[in-house]
């Protein structure tokens, strides 16, 4: 199952509007993910809880220095630079958003990762790299945004050697949208579309291993993370519950995308999980 192709334009609404700018700038300090909370530690502190994150993608790519891996869906950069500055990998990160690559390559410049984190424009369906150059890849909260998930995985997979690994990491319904009730259903394919979530509408918890060994891949782990994050999730909601309240009421809801979908996000909790996948592409 696919949608019409890359959306472009709803993908500048999201990430370009002023309120989402300031959002990802000063809440979440230019990461464009949510955080990892270990058990009995303070659910407030949201930069320590994307750092872990960033940490468990590092360790489930596994790989060894000097490796060569995909970012998929880089945003500004932080994610490469920290696989750059704190595993040594080399990096190539690929985004379809000119503004989100510009920044990239300028927080890229006092970064301190020596050039092994380097960004380009590329749609992550049809990636402009030959077969079997990346050791690993990974996306970090971007498949949501997939308009062809199959296509996307079949591309992860050509541009992998053999033995490569994967890490898919993000936001997925518990199980397909059409078996929801109305009113939960309605409120979550309404803020997908207001926030070009195109792929959490065809791949969920209980379909994406599926669509993994679809694609070539043996799933190593497919992990319901939910736990470590549901302790951001909270404290997220109880910092933008009220400010939310106030735009909707005498704002434009329209430029605060991500107020509103951290608010909603949270009224049908019970229906959202969060997975790391990690995947093989097969020796043989
Ligand atoms: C939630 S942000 C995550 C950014 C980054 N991974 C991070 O964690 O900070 C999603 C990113 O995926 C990018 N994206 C969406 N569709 C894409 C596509 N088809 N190809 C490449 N990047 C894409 C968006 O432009 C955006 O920068």
């Amino acid at each position: 199952m696919s949608a019409e192709g890359l959306d472009l334009g709803g993908l500048r609404r999201v990430y370009g509007r002023a309120g989402s700018r300031w959002f990802y700038t000063r809440v979440a300090r230019n990461a464009r993910h949510w955080g990892w909370t270990e058990p009995g530690q303070s659910k407030w502190r949201l930069w320590r809880a994307q750092r872990q994150l960033q940490d468990v993608l590092g360790r489930k790519l596994a790989l060894p220095a000097g490796a060569r891996v995909l970012d998929a869906g880089c945003g500004t950069g932080s994610v490469a630079q920290a696989m750059a500055t704190r595993f040594g990998l080399t990096v190539t990160g690929v985004d379809v958003l000119d503004f989100h690559l510009a920044e990239a390559r300028r927080l890229g410049a006092r970064a301190g990762s020596d050039g092994r984190a380097t960004f380009h424009w590329g749609d992550y369906h049809r990636l402009p790299f030959g077969d079997g150059e990346f050791d690993g890849a990974y996306s970090m909260e971007t498949l949501v945004h997939s308009y062809d998930p199959a296509r996307a995985l079949a591309e992860f997979h050509r541009v992998l050697r053999p033995g490569g690994r994967l890490v898919l990491l993000g936001p997925i319904s518990v199980g397909p949208l059409d078996e929801l009730a109305p009113r939960p259903r309605a409120l979550i394919e309404s803020f997908l579309e207001a926030m070009t979530m195109t792929g959490a509408r065809i791949y969920h918890a209980g379909n994406l291993s599926r669509l993994l060994g679809e694609a070539g891949f043996e799933v190593e782990e497919a992990l319901d993370a939910t736990p470590y994050y549901t302790p951001t999730f909270e404290a997220v909601h109880a910092y933008f519950r009220l400010p939310w309240e106030v735009v909707r009421r005498i704002g434009d809801p329209a430029k605060w995308i991500n107020l509103r979908s951290t608010v909603e996000m949270y009224e049908v909790r019970e229906h959202v999980a969060w997975y790391v996948h990690t995947a093989v592409k097969p020796t043989r």
